[in-house]
C-alpha cells in the first residue's frame, strides 16, 4: 500500500520536506540532491536483507544477489578513482563517515596510541578525535591520544613546515587530514611525506571533496595516502554512507574493524544507492558539474570579498566558502536565522581563532553542491551573493546578548521579528521565484 494511504502523518511530512527542499536555496556544503535512481535503489528490497560479512563469506544465507550488488559497488568505486584492485581495497559497508573513521583508527592503532589531526575550528571534523581542555568530547579522544595541528594565524591556511615540526615532536602513529570547513585544497603529497617521515599512516578524509576529486577538479590523495575515507552523500551526490579505500595490506584489518568490531549487518539498500551514484559520477556530465560547483563557489567568494566581508583564506579551491563575520559586526546566529527566513539555508560555523562557541560561533559556512545540481550558474550566483550580503548588512547591528537569560529572551524575540522584517520578506519571495525556475532534478 502506498504511504499516502497507509500513513498519512508521515506522508504529509515527506511532502512538506520535499516542498521545502524545492523552495529554498540549500547551501549547506555537505548537502546535495540525489537522483530518483539513487532514491529508488535506497528504497528497494535490499532493505530487507541481512548480510553480515563480505561477499561470498557471509554469516547469513540467501546472499547470492547481495554479493553481486556489493561486488559491483566495490568495482565501480575502484574504477571511479582509477585504482588498481591489486593495490587497493575498498569497504563500502560503513554506515556513515564518523563510524568509518572510527573503524580506520581502530584498525590501525592500539588503544592509547597517538593521532595528529586537524583542529576543529580550523576546519577539521569531530570524528578525528575532537576534545576540549578537560572534556573528551568524542569516543576517539577517549580511546586514543589526540593532538591537533593548526592553520597559520596570518594566512589561515596550513603551514606544512609547522605540521612537519609538530609531527616530529608528537610522533603520531596516524596523521589525519580532512576539512569540513577548510576552503583550500590539502597538499596530500606533503601530508603523506610528513606522516611517513615519522613512521605514521596517512588517512586522507576527503568526505567533502569526493565528488570534486572524482570529477577531476580537486587533487587526488590516492597516489600518496595509505587510507582514503569519504562519505558518499556530499559532493559525490549519493545516499548517506561512506567508503574506505585502503592499501591492500591494510584492507583486511579495516574490513574486520567495520564488521564485526564496530557494526553489525551492512545496509545493502544504501550500498545499492552508492552503486548507482558511482555510476552517475563516472559520466562527463558529472565532471562538468564538479567544475561548475567550484566555479560557483569562487564567484560567491569573490562577491563577498568585494562587499568587504572577511572570506577565510581569501577564497576557495572547493565547493565551500567560510566567512568570518567578526569584522562586519554581525552575529553568525542572527545571520544564519535571517538567511533561513529568507529561504537561504547555510550553517553557522566556527572559524579559525574563534572566540565564540559551536552554538554561537563567529562565522557562516556555505556551499554550492546542491544549488549547482539544480543547474544554477554565474548569473544566479550574482543574485545569491547579492541577497546574502544584503541580509548580512541589514542585520549587522543586532547584537547577541552575552548574558544567558537575556539571550534566551532575545532568541524568542528574534524568531518573531526576523520573519516580519521587510528586507527578509522581499528576499524570501525573490528566492522562491528563482528556485521555481530550477526544479530539483529527478535524474542526471
Ligand atoms: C571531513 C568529514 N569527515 C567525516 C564526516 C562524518 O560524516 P557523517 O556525518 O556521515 O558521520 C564529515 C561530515 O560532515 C566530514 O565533513
Amino acid at each position: 500500500m502506498a504511504i499516502n494511504t497507509s500513513d498519512r502523518q508521515v506522508a504529509v511530512l515527506i511532502t512538506a520536506e520535499s516542498k521545502r527542499q524545492q523552495e529554498v536555496l540549500e547551501m549547506i556544503p555537505s548537502e546535495n540532491y540525489t537522483s530518483q535512481a539513487v532514491r529508488e535503489a535506497v528504497g528497494s528490497v535490499f532493505i530487507n536483507k541481512y548480510a553480515e560479512g563480505q561477499a561470498k563469506k557471509r554469516y547469513y544465507q540467501g546472499n547470492s544477489v547481495v554479493d553481486e550488488l556489493e561486488s559491483l559497488c566495490k568495482k565501480r568505486a575502484l574504477e571511479l578513482f582509477q585504482l588498481d584492485p591489486d593495490q587497493w581495497g575498498v569497504n563500502v559497508q560503513a554506515l556513515s563517515g564518523s563510524p568509518a573513521n572510527l573503524a580506520v583508527i581502530a584498525a590501525l592503532l592500539e588503544p592509547g596510541e597517538r593521532i595528529l589531526s586537524m583542529y576543529l575550528p580550523d576546519g577539521g571534523h569531530l570524528s578525528h578525535g575532537w576534545q576540549l581542555p578537560g572534556k573528551k568530547v568524542t569516543l576517539v579522544a577517549k580511546i586514543w591520544d589526540v593532538t591537533f595541528y593548526h592553520v597559520d594565524k596570518g594566512t589561515r591556511v596550513f603551514d606544512y613546515d609547522e605540521i612537519q615540526k609538530q609531527a616530529k615532536e608528537v610522533k603520531p602513529k596516524l596523521l589525519i587530514s580532512g576539512g569540513t570547513a577548510y576552503p583550500r585544497e590539502i597538499d596530500h603529497k606533503r601530508m603523506a611525506g610528513i606522516a611517513h617521515s615519522v613512521g605514521a599512516y596517512y588517512l586522507a578524509d576527503v568526505s567533502h571533496e569526493a565528488g570534486l576529486i572524482a570529477g577531476g577538479v580537486n587533487t587526488s590523495p590516492f597516489p600518496y595516502a595509505d587510507v582514503v575515507m569519504m562519505t558518499t552523500h556530499k559532493t559525490l551526490r549519493g545516499p548517506r554512507g561512506a567508503m574506505i579505500f585502503s592499501k591492500k595490506e591494510l584492507s583486511s584489518a579495516i574490513d574486520q574493524s567495520v564488521f564485526p568490531s564496530i557494526q553489525g549487518g551492512p545496509h545493502e539498500h544504501t550500498i545499492a544507492g552508492i552503486a548507482v551514484a558511482l555510476g552517475e559520477a563516472k559520466t562527463p556530465a558529472f565532471s562538468a558539474y564538479a567544475k561548475q560547483v567550484v566555479k560557483n563557489a569562487q564567484i560567491l567568494a569573490g562577491l563577498f570579498m568585494k562587499a568587504g566581508l572577511d572570506v577565510v583564506s581569501g577564497g576557495t579551491d572547493k565547493h565551500l566558502v567560510l566567512i568570518d563575520l567578526r569584522s562586519s559586526g554581525a552575529s553568525a546566529w542572527v545571520v544564519a536565522w535571517a538567511l533561513e527566513y529568507a529561504n537561504i539555508v547555510v550553517n553557522r560555523n566556527t572559524v579559525p581563532f574563534d572566540n565564540g562557541t559551536s552554538v554561537y560561533p563567529s562565522g557562516i559556512r556555505l556551499g554550492t553542491p546542491a544549488i549547482t545540481t539544480r543547474g544554477m550558474k554565474e548569473k544566479e550566483m550574482k543574485l545569491i551573493g547579492g541577497w546574502i550580503t544584503e541580509i548580512i548588512s541589514s542585520v549587522k547591528d543586532i547584537r547577541l546578548p552575552e548574558n544567558k537569560e537575556e539571550r534566551a529572551a532575545f532568541i524568542i524575540r528574534m524568531k518573531k521579528e526576523l520573519p516580519a522584517d521587510k528586507t527578509i520578506q522581499r528576499i524570501a519571495k525573490e528566492v522562491t521565484e528563482l528556485t521555481a525556475k530550477f526544479p530539483v532534478p529527478e535524474r542526471y
